[in-house]
């Protein structure tokens, strides 16, 4: 059992002359038992982080305990911590079967048991039939499945797992995410889960780790994410389709508060919860936030706003349409029911509850209500 804390964690790679500042200050707690993921675009420094927790790379600054106890001198074999890659890094020269059952043959495990767990892995990854074969001839997610199986047969006290299901083809992905979270909930181990796909880190994990830029943005559940952004980026990156933005004047009018943005006919109107939060922070200029899922074509509430826009392109997204929209020279999108067929230039007037405004400052990005 582990609990895995990161305290002011940095990574500098150096080269001639370049630096490369890949991990800048990441603070994270990783409660026992609890899955994790962490959440960002490519060259974010997702891989930098795991291979600082598993011991693989140097810690340039900071410190990384388990348990409590520093770990930043251990090297991997003192932590053990299983890792499985987005690359597969198999025995070419083992079958897969042989591959899995390496790991147990290390910790000295009898013949029966080593065939019994190795077995059992297979049938959970879908890889029974393929156990005989090397990994040369296995396609690139069949590999993949194989090297997921290899950490999780070591049963560790934390897991790793980075990009494990990018080969993998959508269908499958689905259920060996269930799959995996079955694992989680029955072996209750630390998990933590690299990703760039939302919906792949949103399904698993208990919190998510966004990551941007070397630097952690947000560390919460699916509620805080989604309602509490920590930023725009978050807004933006978690949810889709994304976030709608829109630069908004702040207008006092009749003692209401108005949210009017230029360019367009658009005028939003904020709770009361983010008006007196945009009266503590005094200014003349916010960025309002909407999400597609918070625009409706039916009236939401009794007492819910609408605002009015014309329909520029109907477009299917699987069980949903995806309508873009334009406001004057404002384009911005909601989500709609597919049956009801709407033609460019339909004039629409989108729903929306007051408290579904989120509000950013435009300077900084920060999410202020
Ligand atoms: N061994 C290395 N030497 C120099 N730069 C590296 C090395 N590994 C990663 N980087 C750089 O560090 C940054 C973060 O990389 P990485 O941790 O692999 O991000 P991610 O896994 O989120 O894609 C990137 O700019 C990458 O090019
Ligand atoms: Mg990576």
């Amino acid at each position: 059992m582990a609990r895995v804390e990161l305290d002011r964690v940095n990574k500098i790679y150096r080269g001639r002359g370049i630096e490369v500042h890949a991990v800048r200050d990441l603070s994270l707690t990783v409660e026992d038992g609890e899955f994790v993921a962490i959440l960002g675009p490519s060259g974010c420094g997702k891989t930098s982080t795991l291979r600082m927790i598993v011991g693989l790379e140097e810690i340039t600054g900071g410190e990384i305990r388990f348990d409590g106890r520093r770990v930043n001198e251990l090297g991997p074999e003192a932590r053990n911590v299983a890792m499985a890659f987005e690359t597969y890094a198999l025995y070419p020269t083992f079958t897969v079967f042989e591959n899995l059952a390496f790991p147990l043959e290390v910790r000295g495990f009898e013949r029966p048991r080593i065939e019994r767990e190795v077995k059992e892995i297979a049938r959970l990854l879908e890889i029974e039939d393929i156990l005989g074969q090397k990994p040369g001839q296995l396609s690139g997610g069949q590999q993949q499945r194989v090297s997921l199986g290899r950490a999780l047969v070591r049963e560790p006290a934390v897991f790793i797992l980075d990009e494990v299901m990018s080969h993998i083809d959508a269908h499958l992905k689905f259920r060996m995410l269930f799959e995996l979270k079955r694992l989680h909930q029955r072996l209750g181990r630390t998990m933590i889960y690299v990703t760039h796909d939302q919906v792949e880190a949103l399904a698993l994990a208990d919190r998510v780790a966004v990551m941007s830029n070397a630097e952690l943005q947000q560390f919460a559940d699916r509620d805080g994410l989604y309602n509490r952004p920590a930023n725009r980026f978050v807004a933006d990156f978690i949810g889709e389709p994304p976030t709608n933005f829109f630069d908004a004047r702040i207008e006092q009018r009749d003692g209401e508060l108005l949210l009017p943005v230029p360019g367009s006919s658009l005028v939003f109107r904020p709770d009361g919860e983010r008006r007196r939060a945009l009266e503590r922070v005094a200014r003349a200029e916010v960025v309002v936030g909407i999400r597609p899922q918070n625009l409706a074509l039916e009236p939401v509430e009794a007492r819910g706003e609408r605002i009015e826009a014309e329909v520029d392109i109907f477009e299917y997204l699987g069980e949903m349409a995806i309508l873009a929209l334009r406001s004057g020279e404002r384009m911005f999108r909601a989500l709609a029911s597919p049956r009801r067929r709407l033609e460019p230039g339909t004039p629409v007037a989108l729903h929306y509850r007051r408290e579904d405004v989120m509000l950013f400052d435009p300077a900084t990005g920060d999410f202020i209500a």
